[in-house]
């Protein structure tokens, strides 16, 4: 045997995941999930209620941020290698200790109840059906630990938005430490909703209708300061709203979400209080590095801060002991006219220097998205709204095939530029665009 002749490598994820589409194909079968981001969206849109549309797909203003998001991409250009000879591809990484099968995770996104009932065990099946990490959202709607049981052997990390009430946060964290998060993702850029007029236009916002505040409402602190509030209430006329079709669909969709039966929840004062509760301690504006000071001593996981844009705020970060940033502009949903994620990555990366872990989101659509971004610096992508777009479409399993489809794109990108593994993905693999 020459040298030449070596023994057929094993397939990687990009050729097992082309393989079975093409041999359903043969029997006539299409995947039921689209493999490209235009087409997933375009039928997720179809399966989608026009508020769940408007609150996943929307974005801040006129839209500019998500358009930077996308547009920074297709300043880059990759310049494939030759006559390499990688056969066989290692996606797999670490990011503080936890193994990543791929450097993707899936991003913490609330209230996908607006989508489909059971949304984050939902989620949860199907990114264990991928081996992807999933990062639960505080705005989640099913309880953490309800979420982390259909994880399976699969890591996840939880995300926190900082409440106002501080026993609170601290409540969240040892409940997200119990059940077995592996990090604590600490989301700094939507301490306010930004103005997002799809939503506005059909006055939606779908925590005032009861979904996605389930981390809250299986909370025992919560619960505490919500019958408090009502007890408080008592002795005051309580305040009744006007009757009308809209406000009896609120109240039942409250009852649906609030935890016990729908029936007995319809006749309790708690689902309206827990709303209420809510939208008064959701979260901080005030939230300052003197808060972040204080988190080091309130857990033992990893501590990761997500939102971070300006390279001075990295830099920051790291000095104040935080184990990890995440650069995102939240999916260009808070701030229009925001800078690409993509550009505050290659600025952050410049500023922080190679070693501090560095992930990223905002704009990723594709597995040559992540390839072009991890060349920029990030140690691993989220992946934020096609995750939805899959299980509108198909439920867990559409998680699944979206998942899996971003991490066979990547396999198939790094074989065919000639990188064997992700540490190999640098910023020599890529032309600015002229
Ligand atoms: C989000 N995102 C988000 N982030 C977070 O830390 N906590 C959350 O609860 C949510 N909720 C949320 C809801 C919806 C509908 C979307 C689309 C996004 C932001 C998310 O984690 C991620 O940063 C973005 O989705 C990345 O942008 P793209 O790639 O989806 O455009
Ligand atoms: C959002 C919040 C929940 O983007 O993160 O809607």
């Amino acid at each position: 045997m020459t040298s030449t002749e070596a023994p057929r490598p094993a397939p990687g994820p990009g050729r097992i995941r082309q393989n079975a589409i093409y041999r359903a194909g043969v029997l006539g079968r299409v995947p039921s999930v689209p493999t490209d981001a235009a087409e997933l969206e375009r039928r997720a849109r179809k399966a989608m209620s026009r508020k769940a549309w408007a609150y996943v797909a929307g974005g801040a203003g006129s839209g500019a941020t998500m358009r930077h998001n996308r547009a920074a991409f297709e300043r880059w250009r990759v310049v494939p290698r030759m006559l390499h000879g990688v056969t066989t591809r290692d996606l797999s990484t670490a990011v503080l200790g936890t193994p990543l099968r791929a450097p993707l995770l899936l991003a913490p996104v609330g209230a996908g109840a607006l989508v489909t009932r059971g949304s984050d065990v939902r989620i949860a099946q199907g990114a264990a059906a991928a081996g992807v990490p999933y990062i639960f959202s505080s705005q989640g709607s099913s309880p953490m630990e309800r979420t982390a049981a259909a994880m399976g052997d699969t890591p996840f990390w939880y995300q926190l938005y900082w409440s106002t009430d501080e026993p609170l946060v601290d409540s969240m964290i040892r409940r997200a430490e119990d059940c077995g998060a592996r990090a604590l993702v600490v989301t700094l850029d939507t301490t306010l909703l930004g103005w997002r007029p799809q939503d506005l236009n059909l006055g939606s916002l779908p925590f005032a209708r009861g979904l996605g505040i389930a981390q809250y409402t299986s909370d025992p602190r919560f619960g505490e300061i919500m019958r408090d509030r009502i007890a408080a209430a008592a002795g005051r006329r309580a305040e009744r709203p006007r009757v009308t079709l809209a406000a009896l669909r609120a109240l039942l969709s409250m009852a649906r979400e609030y935890p016990g039966g729908t029936g007995a929840n319809l006749r309790s004062a708690e689902p309206r209080a827990a709303v209420e509760t809510f939208l008064d301690i959701y979260s901080n504006p005030g939230l300052s590095w003197a808060h972040l000071e204080t988190l080091r001593r309130r857990t033992t996981l990893p501590i990761l801060l997500k939102g971070i844009l300006h390279p001075d705020d990295a830099r920051t970060a790291l000095e104040a002991g935080v184990d990890g940033i995440i650069v995102s502009n939240h999916g260009g949903r808070q701030v229009d006219h925001a800078v690409a994620a993509l550009d505050a990555l290659v600025a952050v990366r410049a500023a922080v220097g190679p070693d501090p872990t560095v992930l990223f989101d905002s704009g990723i659509r594709s597995g040559a998205d992540v390839f072009v971004a991890l060349a920029l610096g990030a140690d691993a992508c989220l992946l934020g709204r096609p995750h939805i777009y899959g299980l509108a479409i198909a439920g867990a399993d559409g998680v699944r095939q979206v998942a899996e489809n971003i991490v066979a794109e990547l396999d198939l990108t790094m074989a065919l530029v000639g990188v064997p593994d992700v540490a190999a993905v640098t910023r020599e693999l890529l032309v600015p665009a002229p």
